[in-house]
Parts: C-alpha cells; sequence; structure tokens
C-alpha cells in the first residue's frame, strides 16, 4: 500500500491503475465500521482507494475540528491489513486553495435532521466528495447507512450532476451491546459509555412497536423511543424525527404499505453528538439482533 498526499500524484497513480477502483471517503480514527466499508468496495472492485481527510468545510464555527481523532498510523496499518491499494491523506492546501469559492450544495434534503442542527454541514460534505471524485474517477464510492441523510444527499447528487460513479452502502457497525461505531465514541467516559445504549434500545422499541403492534402514528412512535432515551440516560436529545428515507422530511401522517419510514437520532453526551437510525418498515438489521433481548428487558 502506498500513502499518498499530494492531488497530483493520486491522479497520476489512479489513472495508471488497471480495472475497476473501489473509494472510501473517512475521516480516519478508524473502526470496524470504516472496515466494512473498505471490504465492501474490495468485493466490488480490483482496486481500492481510501482516504483520511478531517475536512474543515463541514464543521461549524462551533465545532473544534482541532479534537477531532486521529490515529494515522494505526490507520495506515488497518489499510494495509484489509488489502488497500492507496491510502490518500491530502493536506487541506491539496484539497482548498486559498480563495476557494465553489460549493456543491443538495437544496432540500439537507434541511433537516443533522442539516438543521449543522448549518453548512452537508454543503462542505458535499463540496469535498465531489473533489475526491474529481480527483480519483471511482468506479464504486462507498458509504455507510449509519449516517443515512449524508448517503440519500450523495446519491441526489450523483444522479443531477450526472456523476460517473456508482454508490454503494452497507449496514450501520454496532458494538456488541448495539451502539453504533462511530469515531467519536472514544470521547465518551465509562458512565456515558454505559448510557449510551439507550439510543439503539429506543431506536429497537419504536421498531417493535412499528412491526409487532402496527403502531403508525408517528409522534406515539417518537414518543416511545424519547421515553426510553429520557428515562434511561443523561443524554440530550437534539432531534428525535421519523422521516421519509427519499425526502428526509418528517413524516406527519401514519406511513402506508409503500412508504418507508425512518427514525433518526441525535443524542449529545455533554459535548459528544451520536447519531443513530433505523428504517422500521424494513426487518430488523442483523447488527440489532443481539442487542434486542437488552431493549426487551426495558
Ligand atoms: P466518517 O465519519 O469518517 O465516516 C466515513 C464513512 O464511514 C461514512 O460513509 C460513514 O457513514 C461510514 N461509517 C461510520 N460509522 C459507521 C458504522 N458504524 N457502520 C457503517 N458505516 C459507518 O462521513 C464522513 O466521515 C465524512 O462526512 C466524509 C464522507 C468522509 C466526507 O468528509
Amino acid at each position: 500500500m502506498e500513502i499518498i498526499t499530494t492531488t497530483s500524484e493520486m491522479r497520476r497513480l489512479r489513472a495508471a491503475l488497471p480495472g475497476s477502483v473501489a473509494f472510501v471517503p473517512t475521516m480516519g480514527f478508524l473502526h470496524e465500521g470504516h472496515l466494512a466499508l473498505m471490504r465492501e468496495g474490495l468485493r466490488r472492485c480490483d482496486h481500492l482507494v481510501v482516504s483520511i481527510f478531517v475536512n474543515p468545510t463541514q464543521f461549524g464555527p462551533g465545532e473544534d475540528i482541532e479534537k477531532y481523532p486521529r490515529d494515522p498510523e494505526g490507520d495506515a496499518q488497518k489499510c494495509r491489513e484489509l488489502g488497500c491499494d492507496f491510502l490518500f491523506t491530502p493536506t487541506v492546501d491539496q484539497i482548498y486553495s486559498p480563495d476557494h469559492s465553489t460549493v456543491i450544495s443538495v437544496k432540500g434534503l439537507g434541511n433537516t435532521l443533522c442539516g438543521s442542527s449543522r448549518p453548512g454541514h452537508f454543503d462542505g460534505v458535499t463540496t469535498v466528495v465531489t473533489k475526491f471524485f474529481s480527483i480519483l474517477s471511482p468506479d464504486v464510492a462507498v458509504f455507510g447507512q449509519k449516517d443515512y441523510q449524508q448517503l440519500a444527499i450523495v446519491r441526489r447528487m450523483v444522479r443531477d450532476l450526472n456523476l460517473p460513479v456508482e454508490i454503494a452502502d452497507i449496514p450501520t457497525v454496532r458494538e456488541h451491546d448495539g451502539l453504533a461505531m462511530s469515531s467519536r465514541n472514544r470521547y465518551l467516559d465509562d458512565e456515558q459509555r454505559a448510557q449510551a445504549t439507550v439510543i439503539s434500545r429506543a431506536l429497537l422499541t419504536a421498531h417493535r412497536a412499528y412491526q409487532g403492534e402496527s403502531l403508525r402514528k408517528p409522534s406515539a412512535l417518537i414518543e416511545r423511543a424519547r421515553a426510553i432515551i429520557e428515562a434511561d440516560s443523561e443524554g440530550r436529545i437534539d432531534y428525535l424525527q421519523l422521516v421519509d428515507p427519499h425526502t428526509m422530511f418528517p413524516v406527519v401522517q401514519a406511513p402506508g404499505e409503500e412508504d418507508g419510514a425512518l427514525l433518526a437520532t441525535a443524542v449529545f453526551f455533554d459535548g459528544t453528538r451520536l447519531i443513530d437510525n433505523i428504517r422500521l418498515d424494513q426487518p430488523l438489521p442483523k447488527a440489532l439482533l443481539g442487542a434486542r433481548s437488552v431493549a426487551c428487558q426495558s
């Protein structure tokens, strides 16, 4: 595996690659979720390029980019072991000129959930992802369902701009107790880590109500989930919403048989903001089966 730090070198090496190329964009501090994306990339293509870039334009003024966890050597080791061909780790000046003035913005889909809590965040994501697509010309790019809104926005952008890349996705990879893996989990102290399982338990409870009791009223489903988070943790709910998985707009009427229903949440544990989601209209994901017994007791 080669580690590439400049855009020109990356372009040159990519152009020389025979066969198909999968791309996995990340901000580093890699965990099993990221590795699962990489395996999916390798399963689909002949070569794999991973980027690690803590993208400044997707962080808001109050969000401390300097504190974002980093582990360049550990990350490189993981990518190497997994069979990655190139690890692209550009510096900020390789990606953004000082007078950078072009923004890719997907309207509508980014107005709710994380988009309303973090204004400008998704413009930063779509802009940097477009730049990487332009540098790397991947055949396939793999994203996680953990960031469901991000995935939906990237898909829409690719469709709207006719970008020649296929977007693939994988289900959320979780700890044994259901907590979605995230680079941010490392900020949690022991007490918060124990409490953070309320998030997946809340989602499971709503899933059980939707599938088992055929509960459809959006406010009732949200209340079931909210009650778990508020009763069993000191987490502060940033948002907890039932949205249409295609538009990301709140579902106000009971979803019909044909409609999708995504329950999405962001919860703060002190300064650490964790996100998670579940499709209520689909079978329980495998990664949550194990955590189900815990939820049933609550
Ligand atoms: P980052 O948070 O590092 O996530 C990189 C990719 O890993 C995203 O597609 C995300 O959905 C996926 N991912 C994270 N945790 C996961 C989990 N537990 N299971 C499955 N997939 C998971 O998302 C970003 O970085 C950035 O916004 C980026 C797309 C790189 C643009 O800067």
